[in-house]
């Protein structure tokens, strides 16, 4: 038995309201279309469907697909005409194909699975997947003939009577591919969208006396997206599931609720993950870390033992033990080694801050390397930008860096050095000297007695 599949992803996704193509749009930072394309296993030969924007879609489509295009969208059945026809399907010897559309990203594999054996064990000519919904509008919905279904009707052409019922089609079939050949263009578009429907096939299948196999799935498996407030839906419902399975492996979630994550983040055990942050992109945190609450963490390593409070981290990679925040941020290219603190309002960027250092607070520390053990003061920054372009600082091994310091780079501040507060250092400062630069300190003996007795005599 060989089986194709085929996803649709041409339209625009007019309901959308939105430029970025609907099957682009991020799912908890995957595009939409990966989504199908992850569940579409087990078959021989794989099309994808493209045609608005295709060349932006493009850029999103697994290796092992053959692209078609659609280059007006007439409708999902105007979509399948087109595979078809395509010269790559002329050659394709499949008994059965399985249509997808493009924008139903909580579809699991193993319910494609199910649709295919219930489909193919009784030589059927077509099955489809259907749920019971609280919502089914903007559905089509199933009319029935006992186990089977008879006939499609979509929202746009139901009566009141066809609105009230709550099992609907999911848009995936599985299709005898002779029996498609031969009806698909059976399939006409007078109906309210003058489109050419998919969903056609049912009814006519049904008149041939032919098997339309309904395999019934839970409702969230199968939302799709047509809009904004769907997208959220299908984003909470996904999330839902991987916020489980992170705490399955033993990851505390504080209020799942206010969390935010992406599908490729990892999370090692013991980790716990406070209200209101969000984990994006190719994040990984290692165990014991406690992230939180309030803070933002974007294609990052934070290592084990870490904490990250009400801040944010992106493209940077911290060791163990790190001590982030409260209010820190951690711009790309941070490389904190062990025991690192980056405390209160400190910012850094390009710059690899080793073992044992400290930023504790009101910091800058860009475009800089410091070695093991420094103290970098509070209110002391790498002068990095001159105008026109970025220049390194180096320091040393346990140097210490005075409050208010201005580094004025490049310049490099020598092993176990000093740096006075308030200096700005234009010249580099040998390693263990004093490097200061500030006027001599002058005291006034009886100022302000005297000032207060020029003042009584007013
Ligand atoms: C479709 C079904 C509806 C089902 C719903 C499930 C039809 C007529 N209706 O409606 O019964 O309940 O999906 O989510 O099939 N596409 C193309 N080319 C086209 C038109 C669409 O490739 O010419 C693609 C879209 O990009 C999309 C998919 O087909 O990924 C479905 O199209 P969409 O317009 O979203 O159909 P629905 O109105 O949701
Ligand atoms: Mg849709």
């Amino acid at each position: 038995m060989k089986i194709s599949g085929v996803i649709l992803a041409a339209g625009k996704g007019t309901r959308m309201k939105s430029s970025l193509p609907k099957v682009l749009q991020p799912v908890l930072g995957k595009p939409m279309i990966s989504y199908a394309q992850s569940a579409l296993t087990n078959v021989d030969n794989k099309y994808v469907i493209l045609g608005h924007e295709s060349d932006s879609v493009r850029e999103h489509i697994f290796d092992d697909y053959k692209i078609v295009e659609q280059e007006e969208q007439l409708g999902t059945g105007h979509a399948v005409i087109t595979l078809l026809e395509s010269d790559d399907f002329k050659l394709d010897s499949s008994d059965y194909l399985i249509i997808i559309p493009g924008d139903v990203p909580l579809i699991d594999k193993n319910e494609i699975d199910k649709l295919i054996d219930s489909v193919t064990k009784n030589n059927s000519t077509l099955g489809l997947i259907t749920a019971e919904v609280k919502n089914p509008s903007g559905y089509g919905r199933i009319i029935r003939n006992k186990n089977n279904a008879k006939k499609i009707v979509e929202e746009s052409d139901a009566s009141d009577d066809e609105k009230s019922i709550s099992e609907i089609n999911s848009g995936i079939y599985c299709i005898d591919k002779e029996f498609l050949v031969s009806n698909i263009n059976n399939i006409k578009s007078d109906n309210v969208q003058n489109e050419f429907y998919l969903t056609d096939l049912i009814e006519i299948a049904f008149q041939k006396k032919q098997d339309a196999v309904i395999v019934q799935v839970i409702e969230d498996t199968i939302k799709g997206v047509n809009s904004m407030s769907q997208l959220n839906d299908v984003e909470d419902t996904l999330k839902e599931k991987l916020i489980s399975a992170h705490m399955d492996n033993g990851v505390y979630f504080q209020d799942p609720s206010t969390t935010y994550i992406d599908e490729t983040v990892k999370i090692q055990s013991g980790t716990k993950i406070f209200a209101n942050c969000h984990l994006t992109g190719n994040t990984e945190i290692k165990e014991n870390c406690e992230i939180g609450p309030n803070s933002l963490i974007s294609d990052s390593t934070i290592g084990e033992g870490s904490k990250v409070l009400y801040s944010v981290v992106d493209g940077s990679d911290i060791e163990s033990n790190g001590q982030i925040g409260p209010y820190a941020h951690l711009r790309t290219g941070s490389s904190l080694g062990d025991n690192v603190k980056v405390g209160a309002f400190a910012e850094t960027k390009n710059s690899k801050i080793s073992k044992d250092s400290k930023v504790p607070h009101l910091a800058y520390v860009g475009d800089a390397d410091l070695e093991e053990g420094v103290n970098f003061s509070a209110g002391a920054i790498t002068v990095n930008y001159d105008g026109k372009e970025k220049h390194k600082t180096e320091i040393k091994k346990g140097a210490f860096v005075g409050s208010d310091a201005m580094l004025v780079a490049p310049v490099t501040i020598g092993e176990g050095a000093m740096v006075g507060a308030g200096s700005v250092i234009t010249k580099d400062v040998p390693a263990k000297s004093l490097g200061i630069e500030r006027n001599q300190q002058k005291n006034i003996d009886g100022y302000m007695d005297r000032k207060k007795s020029s003042k009584d005599k007013k």
